[in-house]
């Protein structure tokens, strides 16, 4: 298991990073209106996004690498009553091969909360189907802050604005409760 991994482990194991299972403010928007269908939470953490998911009718594939914060997810999940709804996968999304690929054409919704490999969003733009929609949060790099995990300003943009998709994208300089940085927004619908 990679180092970050393991830290991640930890901070689940203390019974931080729940977020108290409340979403990110971009998913209660996005799904707003539309009829349930399969999702997929990348780094899904502890499963806020899953639960809120499932708990709308959703199905859902979640993965993570830090089976602590999977553990807190199916706990959460089987005290809702939703865990049937929820397949969920501890893998190293930045292992090569990668330990889950993401099936292309598959999702109705591919969601990315505060995770960044930008070498994922390939991955991202085939798996979703047509009519279907791509959302995150992800964090944005502040002044002296070492820019892999974190995108530049404007960064999210220049990936997806090629995809040909309508975008609602935002960085807000606001902080979602308990962070340390602000975000870009994104809600991305591909053509149908
Ligand atoms: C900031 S947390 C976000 C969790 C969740 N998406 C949320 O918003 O509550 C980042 C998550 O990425 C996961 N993660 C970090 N590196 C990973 C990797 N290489 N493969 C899979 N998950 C990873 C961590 O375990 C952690 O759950």
């Amino acid at each position: 298991m990679n180092e970050r991994l393991v830290r991640w482990n930890e901070r689940y194991r203390r019974g931080e990073e729940t977020f108290v299972f409340e979403p990110s403010s971009p998913l209660p928007a996005a799904i707003a209106g539309i009829a349930p269908g399969l999702a997929l939470d990348l780094a899904s953490g502890a499963g806020r996004h899953a639960i809120y998911l499932a708990e709308r009718g959703w199905q859902v594939v979640a993965v993570d690498g830090a089976d602590a914060g999977v553990d807190l997810m199916r706990a959460e999940a089987e005290r809702r009553g939703v865990a049937d709804r929820i397949t969920a996968h501890v893998a190293d999304l930045m292992a090569r091969p990668r330990g889950f690929t993401p099936a292309p054409d598959t999702y109705d919704l591919v969601c990315d909360f505060y995770f960044l490999d930008r070498t994922l969003f390939d991955e991202i733009r085939a798996a979703v189907r047509p009519g279907g929609l791509f959302v995150a949060a992800i964090h944005l790099a502040e002044p002296g802050d070492p820019p892999d995990r974190l995108l530049a300003s404007g960064e999210l943009h220049r990936i997806v604005s090629p995809w040909g998709w309508h975008l609602d994208l935002v960085e807000d300089p606001s902080r979602e409760h308990g962070h340390e940085r602000s975000t870009a927004h994104l809600i991305a619908r591909r053509p149908r």
